[in-house]
């Protein structure tokens, strides 16, 4: 039987995951502090870019089992379960900055008339939910029952809703029975593996996972500047180690490092965390000077690619911190794009999505356009930042006449570099 939901925060996580709960048969009711989001929602508009969202919110919508508000009381007044799905973003010295978690726990708990489970599944120091504990407490001034539980969340934007409808894993930390019996019932629709913990032990997996991940790729990345150091290929270095179980092929694509709103924060976040209990995390300092450092190298590729960047225009192809997303939290493209600006190039930047976005971040010295092909016009050079599917199709011989010099300067490696020699480009990539 389909259970209540109450989501608190629907940005990229809570509107997902509200969406794909409503979608198995549950009745969900989302709400967000930011009413332009809501007003948009229930106009039938979908405040982000995330392929098939918008076609499931409106079928869940007009079936009944979806709708949005804006008010704590009506969300905890209509559901059961009640999932935090607020951002948790760094403070400027790395930290978890947890007053929006803080804020949600204490609306739910004024607002509570019975027994309620308050579930965190946004991203969050070990402890929050032992905190998260408390403060129901304090504020819940009638001594109602509640659980907490922690249910971290693994999709990856870009296919967010393929990640929700299909997980891997389903991770419960609970401290009752009552509460894992209840995350069993909801989640039993999706078929996947549920792992029931203690609360401290579902937090640190969510940390432990995007850390590992954010490890993966600076690992690949320094193997990649080995690579080019010493004329070896990266791509069949890769080859050569992905085949090995043990390590497989996920997440070791050289680059130009990671990005986004969670593995730059999360892995901050975790060794704030360690160092809060007396362990020096050095591999994840080293996994983070890595990943800065790899967006300078690149900016200095296409310096000792064209000598001399001041007054040079340069093409810059994807803004978007991955594919499929018009999200630009933390993106390499505005730091590769500030630094060439810095130097006195002109930029002409072209996203399938992100541009609105990117216009409310970069301005100075960037003109966005309409197209690949307009990017590319009468520039110096062309950068490939983010691997959009739609760039691996581009007509490369249009490109090359388009472009003042037939230079391409690939920061993702989506081009074979015998082909573009054999197409007439200067192509440089990373780790080839
Ligand atoms: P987001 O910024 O897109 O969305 C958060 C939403 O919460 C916003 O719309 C904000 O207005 C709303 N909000 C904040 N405080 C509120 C309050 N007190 N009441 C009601 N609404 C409130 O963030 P996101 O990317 O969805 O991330 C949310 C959390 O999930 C973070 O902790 C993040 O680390 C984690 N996470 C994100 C992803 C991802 O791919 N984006 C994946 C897994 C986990
Ligand atoms: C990541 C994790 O993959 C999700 O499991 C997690 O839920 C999420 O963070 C989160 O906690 O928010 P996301 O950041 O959306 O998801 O996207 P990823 O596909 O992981 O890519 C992150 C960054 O790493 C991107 O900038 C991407 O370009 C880069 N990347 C990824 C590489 O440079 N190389 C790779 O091999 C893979």
């Amino acid at each position: 039987m389909g259970k209540r939901v109450g989501i608190i925060g629907v940005g990229y996580v809570g509107l997902v995951t509200g969406t794909c709960l409503a979608e198995v048969g549950h009745e969900v009711y989302g709400i967000d502090s930011n009413t332009a989001k809501i007003d948009m929602l229930r106009r039938g508009q979908v405040p982000i870019y995330e392929p098939g969202l918008a076609e499931l919110i409106a079928k869940n919508m007009a079936e009944g089992r979806l709708a949005f508000g804006t008010e704590t009381d009506e969300c905890v007044r209509r559901s059961d379960i009640i999932f935090i799905c607020v951002n948790t973003p760094p403070k400027p010295n790395g930290q978890a900055d947890l007053r929006y978690v803080d804020l949600a726990a204490r609306n739910v708990a004024q607002a509570m008339g019975g027994y309620r489970i308050l579930v965190d599944k946004s991203t969050v120091p070990v402890h929050t939910g032992e905190k998260v504990r408390e403060t129901v407490k304090r504020h819940n001034k009638k001594n109602l029952e509640f659980d907490i539980v922690s249910n971290p969340e693994f999709l990856r934007e870009g296919s967010a809703v393929a990640d929700a409808m299909h997980p891997d894993r389903i991770v419960v930390g609970v401290t009752s029975e009552r509460a894992a019996t209840a995350m069993r019932e909801l989640y039993e629709p999706f078929g996947a593996p549920i792992i029931v913990t203690d609360i401290e032990s579902a937090e640190i997996i969510k940390h432990a996972c995007n850390s590992f991940l954010a490890m993966k790729i600076s690992f690949i990345n320094s193997i990649a500047a080995i690579c080019e150091a010493a004329g070896a290929k990266i791509d069949e270095v890769v080859e050569g180690m992905s085949l090995d179980k043990r390590i497989g092929r996920e997440f070791l694509h050289a680059g130009i490092g990671y990005g986004g709103s969670c593995f730059p924060k999360d892995v901050s976040a975790f060794i704030h965390i360690a160092e809060d209990f007396g362990y020096d995390f050095t591999i994840l300092k080293a996994v983070q000077a890595v990943n800065a450092h790899q967006r300078t190298r690149f900016v200095k590729k296409i310096e000792q690619t064209l000598w001399v960047v001041g007054d040079k225009t340069i093409g810059v192809l994807g803004l978007a911190f991955k594919p499929n997303t018009d999200d630009m939290r933390n993106a390499p493209s505005i730091d590769i794009i500030q630094a060439l600006v810095h130097d006195g190039a002109k930029v002409r930047a072209y996203d399938p999505v992100a541009v609105p976005n990117a216009q409310k971040i970069l301005d100075e010295g960037v003109t966005f356009c309409k197209d690949p092909y307009e990017a590319a016009h009468g520039a110096d050079a062309l950068v490939i930042v983010t691997e959009w599917d739609e760039f691996r199709e581009l007509d490369l011989e249009r490109v090359r006449e388009l472009l003042a010099q037939p230079i391409i300067i690939d920061g993702r490696n989506i081009f074979d570099p015998a082909q573009m020699k054999a197409l007439g480009f200067v192509y440089e990539s990373i780790g080839r």
